[in-house]
């Protein structure tokens, strides 16, 4: 009997330890349950409609903001009711958390830029509000059910009409993005595609790849960061790569046209319908980065694979080889590595956010040893096409003989660079002797361009060295008239010639 009590104890015992672990990772048991069982049996559960509570509407390009028809599983006349079209491609659209209860303003937005890239197109919203309504930890567990009501209804559209699995393209923000990452798993095929745009990161951050997006979602994931200030465990966004292929706009932590003051004025503007933008802003600037790239096809932005946020605002990550830079958003190069490429480009703070990346490369010769930290810049940039004078610049560190390698960006394209000026700015605070003897001797400076991917070396305009000094004049480089890239076609091109006899001569 003792024994037995004990037993009943112990088991009693580990029932409170296994619900208080579901109580940390927030799923509520029977959901967890239920959930356990879809995975292990895909076929049952997957005809029985009855329990779905999302819906899906058929948004018109006509009528992007309106919930006009929506398309029922299991009611295969909805399809046509709906004018789906069978031969083209759908875009399933997933919304995330909402405190108001309504669909947000970008929804209608994305619709509308989604048709304006694809006309004939299908455009569904899943509209799952009522259970993104709750708690926040609620409605992040309802992802769970939510996903599984979205494999279902993909299932049953593509049975029904023989609808090709690399037609469909799912596309979530926030809570929306993992709700899209579980529905790609729960499909029978794997979707063609997945985009996350700011996956949410609380509650998701340390979960298992089975409960977040994850590359196993589609045959393609592709994701954008723009909200992953903090701490792992507070930041909005997740913050660890989620996907094939993960975007860090800025860095990923915070976007430009976001801070206080910006929204403050929005506000101001706008009224204060807009309050929640100050809140939002970075979060949904993920959505505006992909419908920027539907809009605005000719100004596409470039994104940059770097092993850190720090080497990438070095300038260091420019690189297009071996698939090291790719077109940010719509259309982005479906490259499938094994890890998750972490890649970075910097934006405009509005709409179109394309900019112009350029990595500088200059070395401080001087007499005497100098060293400073924090010192404020003014670049020019003289190209072809324009020119984008005093781009401020703060240089970290400063140091006799050593070589500094820095990012700057413009926001048009100026066309391949002819001239740089470089100005040493004069601290404002302490105002230094017009004797001041602070200068550097610069010979070259070095600019790689992103999206041209040349290199061109700058050198002194005057004499061999231009100086630099602090407050002073700004030192001048032109390019060199034979550049890096003409030296190495001459040595291709004598390489050809004479490649061959060479090879012989060696034989
Ligand atoms: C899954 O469901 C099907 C159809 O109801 C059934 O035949 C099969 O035995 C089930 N498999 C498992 C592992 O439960
Ligand atoms: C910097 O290097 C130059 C030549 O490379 C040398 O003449 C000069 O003394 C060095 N300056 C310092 C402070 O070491």
């Amino acid at each position: 009997m003792g024994r037995v009590s004990s037993a009943c104890f112990i088991s009693w015992m580990y029932l409170v330890y296994i619900s208080s672990g579901f109580a940390t990772t927030i799923e509520p048991a029977s959901e967890f349950t239920t959930f356990n069982n879809i995975m292990e049996n895909a076929t049952e559960w997957m005809t029985d409609f009855s329990d779905i509570e999302s819906k899906f509407s058929f948004r018109t390009s006509e009528e992007p903001e309106d919930d006009l028809c929506y398309i029922v599983p299991g009611q295969p006349e909805t399809i046509k009711e709906c004018n789906f079209n069978p031969d083209t491609k759908t875009f399933i659209v997933i919304h995330g958390w909402t405190v108001t209860g309504m669909f947000e303003s970008w929804v209608p937005k994305l619709v509308t830029a989604l048709y304006d890239r694809e006309p004939t197109a299908n455009v569904i919203v899943v509209d799952w509000l009522s259970r993104a309504q709750q708690h926040y930890p609620t409605s992040a567990a309802f992802t769970k059910l939510v996903g599984r009501d979205v494999a279902k209804f993909v299932n049953w559209l593509q049975a029904e009409i023989d609808y090709p699995w690399e037609k469909l393209h799912l596309l979530g923000y926030s809570l929306g993005a993992h709700v899209a990452g579980i529905a790609g798993l729960l499909t029978k095929h794997k979707v063609n595609r997945i985009t996350g745009m700011d996956p949410a990161g609380p509650s998701f951050e340390y979960a298992d790849a089975q409960s977040t997006l994850s590359p196993d979602d589609a045959l393609f994931v592709d994701v954008l960061h723009t909200n992953t200030r903090g701490s792992p465990d507070r930041s909005i966004g997740i913050q660890r790569p989620v996907g094939h292929i993960d975007i860090y706009p800025n860095g990923g932590t915070f976007q430009p046209g976001c801070d206080l003051q910006n929204t403050v004025l929005m506000v101001a503007t706008s009224g204060l319908r807009n309050m929640d933008q100050i809140v939002k802003c970075s979060h949904e600037r993920s959505i505006h980065l992909f419908i920027d790239s539907l809009l605005n096809q000719e100004q596409e932005s470039m994104a940059y694979h770097c092993s850190s946020k720090d080497s990438f605002n070095k300038g260091m990550c420019l690189s297009c080889r071996k698939n090291r830079c790719n077109k940010v958003g719509y259309g982005v190069n479906k490259i499938r590595t094994r890890r998750s490429s972490k890649m970075y480009m910097k934006t405009r703070d509005v709409m179109p956010y394309k900019v112009f990346h350029y990595q500088v490369k200059v070395h401080f010769f001087g007499k005497t040893k100098l060293s400073y930290t924090d010192q404020p810049m003014k670049i020019s940039l003289y190209g072809i096409h324009g020119e984008k004078e005093n781009i401020p610049y703060i240089m970290p560190a400063l140091n006799t003989n050593t070589t500094m390698s820095f990012l700057l960006t413009t926001d048009t394209d100026i066309g391949e660079l002819l001239m740089v000026k470089l100005l040493w700015e004069k601290d404002t605070l302490i105002s230094w002797p017009w004797w001041n003897p602070d200068t550097f001797h610069i010979r070259k400076l070095r600019i790689k361009s992103g999206e041209r991917q040349s290199k061109i070396v700058f050198s002194a305009k005057e004499d061999e060295f231009s100086y630099l000094s602090r407050g002073g004049e700004a030192a001048v480089f032109v390019k060199e008239k034979e550049t890096q890239s003409s030296r190495k076609n001459q040595r291709l091109h004598k390489l050809k010639m004479h490649g061959s006899s060479f090879k012989q001569s060696t034989e």
